[in-house]
């Protein structure tokens, strides 16, 4: 993560800029101070808080952006403004060393507001080495093979492998599968792919498989897709088989099949002499069209400034069954203004955002929501506390 550690100094003034970085605004808590900054089209935080007896300037987590090149001008232009006395920092940008391309990792946003094609659309969930991803990829270039998949390693992995045989039909995107499929259209999809996931013996709420998952699969799958899971867990297979029985789509159990490519996990299974299962369910509906909600404004009449919001804010999380919100750290802009971070949505992967309140009015910061519905179950419950009239 690119910083700084400089001498203590004084915050700059604002609004400024040099060198087209753009700095908006600090909003401070006793703290820490967050930097608004403005470069290349995108916005963005910068944090600067203390460590012993100097200051520490890095990019805000909250507000991540990338290539990480626009970060580090942001910091370099940052010290040139403060005037500060740099002790140290890890932004030297060396002109031999490039950025690799990273043209097929996609991230979520563009699967909600870009993603478009008119080729058939495979999904693989939790694809590991992507040995399975891989091999489809190159045997059906005429599909698109979207991988998911949440361990970092791996993506860098089969990334490198995309690059390295000119793979041009594969997708990857580092998000929780059990969420991603709200965001594919009805009837769209040709095939999922579970292969090997995870069993969660001990916490079977974890598992990517559940009734919202096939429910959603069902949705996004064509006419005769498929949802296929392979596993050598037999309480996972007991569990999935009980899962498809309340579905009139038909669905068929294979046992020790032989796949025409065998992942890493499986080799070592069947060098253990396990047995694996594939459960399939195929759609047979036509389904209708989804239309995702993206308007996450405040629709309230809001009278009161930062001062008065931030006294009402519950200190402790609300965890729902299906959502969360936790309100945390107020950073302070102006008399009338403020920032207040928000963790929102799913419980097992929250969302962590701003939201602004600027002279009464009430928005996100710096960017909206997904549009997954825990996140608007999550949005409503915030506008429902921002206007709670009895604690006042
Ligand atoms: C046991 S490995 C199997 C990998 C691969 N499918 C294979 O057969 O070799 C399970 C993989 O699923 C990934 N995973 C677990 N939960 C996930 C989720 N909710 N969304 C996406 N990937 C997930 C893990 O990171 C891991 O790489």
């Amino acid at each position: 993560m690119p910083h700084l550690i400089t001498k203590r100094q004084l915050t700059i003034q604002t609004p400024s800029e040099k060198d087209g970085v753009f700095f908006d605004f600090v909003a401070k808590s006793p703290k820490e101070e967050k930097i608004c900054v403005k470069a290349e089209g995108k916005k963005f935080f910068l944090t600067k808080l203390a460590k012993n007896e100097n200051d520490l300037i890095k990019l805000d987590l909250t507000t991540r952006v990338t290539p990480i090149s626009i970060a580090k001008k942001a910091l370099k232009t940052y010290a040139e403004l403060a005037n500060c006395e740099i002790i140290s920092s890890n932004i030297a940008s060396s002109p031999t060393k490039m950025e690799p391309k990273k043209e097929y990792l996609k991230e979520i946003s563009y699967f909600v507001d870009e993603f478009e094609t008119k080729k058939e659309i495979c999904i693989e969930v939790g694809f590991g080495s992507g040995r399975h991803l891989l091999y489809q990829a190159k045997t059906n270039t005429n599909k698109i093979y979207i991988g998911l998949e949440i361990h970092t390693p791996s993506i860098e992995q089969v990334l490198k492998q995309i690059r390295m045989e000119n793979i041009e039909n594969i997708l990857v995107v580092n998000y929780d599968a059990r969420l991603f499929l709200e965001f594919m259209g009805s009837n769209s999809i040709s095939q999922i792919f579970v292969h090997f996931p995870v069993p969660w013996d001990k916490k079977p709420h974890r598992r990517v498989m559940s009734h919202e998952f096939i429910n959603e699969a069902l949705r996004a799958l064509n006419v005769g897709g498929s949802l296929e899971l392979r596993t050598d867990s037999p309480l996972y297979y007991e569990y999935s088989k009980e899962l498809y029985s309340s579905y009139e789509e038909e669905s068929t159990i294979l046992k020790n099949q032989e796949l025409e490519v065998s992942s890493k996990y499986e080799d070592r299974w069947k060098r253990m002499g396990k047995d694996i299962w594939d459960l399939t369910i195929f759609a047979d509906k036509i389904s209708p069209d989804i239309i995702i909600n993206k308007d996450f404004t405040f629709n309230i009449e809001n009278q009161y400034l930062f001062d008065e919001i931030i006294k009402i804010l519950p200190e402790k999380p609300t965890v729902q069954d299906d959502f969360m919100v936790h309100f945390s750290h107020p950073f302070k802009i102006t008399e009338n203004s403020g920032l207040i971070h928000v963790s929102m949505g799913s419980f097992n992967k929250p969302l962590s955002i701003y939201i602004l309140v600027d002279n009464k009015k009430i928005s996100y910061f710096v960017t909206l929501p997904l549009p997954t519905s825990s996140n608007h179950k999550a949005h409503e419950l915030i506008e429902k506390i921002l206007i709670n009239e009895e604690k006042r």
